[in-house]
């Protein structure tokens, strides 16, 4: 291993956590050698610590690289002070940077459309280790391989981890793939694997990826009403029956598991360019509001429609996402309101780095009557000017309930 990676990794790896380590970036390198990929595509960015590795790398083997990394979320998810894929910025040259690009707010369901006709030489996915989003990730991301392929999946021991256990999607869609041409790492806990694939023929792996939907799915909360729509659209027009029967008859087999959505839909009143929904594997909404006249006038409103009331508790948590003073001081309203059951109002002020979380009744009226949640952010009335920098807000069950 070239003495950059050695001291790179002895330099970020106590900066990071859920990373890959030096035998998977070993393995990386490997297979980046063998094929000097014309693009690569990433699923998973989080600090940016294994994007800084496989762009370096990808450029020492073939110099025309181009890497695209995605993500769901725009911040590093073990702390978001900081933004996604922050090493990149740290450790790259601007040259480097140049092959780079990272987008968020991005699952696999989004690449294809997003990457046009690009087809990548090799795709790795490190993202939401329950099952079956490792599956899903390979069924988004198999129609934007070219013709040679591979791709490669981090944590296939992390099942073995007692507190991971639910990260058991990596090993069921191991076990479900070919044998042919399948590497893994040789160490006692294994970490890392790799396919090849044809992205021509990418149907030719609708078999293991049904049989592979159809082991207990490990997630803990069911797939939003969103995204179950979503990925029955992208499976209407990359796949076939077969692979959507299976993804229908698993999402109602593995339903009891998970919980309920919180709410039916959502929507935002009053939306400006920088308010939007972040996408969420749980049935947490999560969003960002931007206040953008100082202390009057019309405020963006995330309304939630129709509470489901079984939740009996809701927890808003919010925090400036600049978390810089630009945002000291913004209000955040929250209400109940609806035919079923309203409430009094409610009214945070945000401090400047500092997470906000309230935990809220939810009325309970008929459950006929549907009731909304209203929440509001609004910038400091003696704010000169509109206010700077958004609100990210969370609003799921508490965590014990
Ligand atoms: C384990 S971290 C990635 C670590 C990174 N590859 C490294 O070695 O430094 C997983 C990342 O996947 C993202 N993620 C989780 N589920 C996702 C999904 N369904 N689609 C896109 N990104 C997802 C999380 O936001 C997080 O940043």
């Amino acid at each position: 291993m070239a003495d950059w990676i050695q001291n790179l990794y002895a330099e970020l790896a106590p900066r990071t956590t859920g990373s890959v380590s030096k035998f998977d970036i070993g393995f990386l390198q490997q297979v980046i050698t063998d094929r000097k990929p014309r693009r690569i595509l990433e699923l998973g960015v989080a600090s940016g610590f294994s994007t800084t590795f496989i762009t370096r790398m990808a450029i020492e083997a073939n110099p025309e690289v181009e890497i695209y990394s995605v993500d769901f979320s725009d911040r590093f998810y073990a702390d978001n002070t900081k933004p996604l894929g922050f090493f990149t910025q740290e450790c790259l040259t601007d040259d480097e940077l140049k092959h780079l690009t990272i987008r968020s707010g991005m699952t696999c369901f989004d690449v294809p459309e997003a990457v046009g006709d690009k087809r990548f030489e090799f795709v790795f996915i490190d993202a939401n280790h329950q099952h079956p989003w490792t599956t899903l990730d390979m069924i988004g991301l198999l129609p934007v391989c070219a013709a040679s392929a591979e791709m490669a999946f981090h944590d296939l021991g992390l099942y073995r981890h007692p507190k991971f256990r639910v990260g058991i999607g990596p090993k069921y869609l191991y076990d479900q793939l070919p044998v042919e041409g399948k590497k893994t790492i040789d160490h006692e806990w294994e970490n890392i694997f790799s396919v090849p694939v044809t992205g021509v023929e990418y149907q030719r792996f609708t078999k293991p990826l049904v049989q592979a939907l159809h082991l207990p799915w490990s997630i803990p909360q069911p797939l939003t009403p969103h995204m179950r729509q979503k990925i029955r659209n992208f499976i209407q027009q990359y796949w076939n029956d077969e692979l959507l029967e299976a993804f229908d008859t698993t999402i109602e087999a593995f339903a009891h598991i998970a919980q309920q959505p919180i709410c039916e839909s959502y929507s935002i009143n009053e939306p400006n360019q920088w308010c939007e929904f972040i996408p969420t594997t749980s049935p947490s909404v999560r969003l960002k509001l931007h206040p953008t006249t100082a202390g009057r006038g019309k405020q963006p409103t995330a309304v939630l429609k129709h509470i489901n009331q079984d939740a009996k508790k809701l927890q808003i948590t919010a925090v400036a996402a600049n978390q810089s003073e630009r945002n000291a001081g913004a209000v955040l309203h929250f209400k109940f309101e609806g035919e079923g059951a309203t409430s009094d109002a409610r009214i945070v002020k945000l401090q400047p780095r500092v997470r906000e979380t309230i935990e809220v009744e939810i009325p309970q009226g008929s459950s006929s009557k549907p009731t909304d949640l209203h929440v509001t952010v609004e910038s400091p009335k003696d704010a000169k000017s509109a206010a700077h920098g958004a609100v990210r807000i969370e609003i799921a069950r508490p965590k014990a309930a």
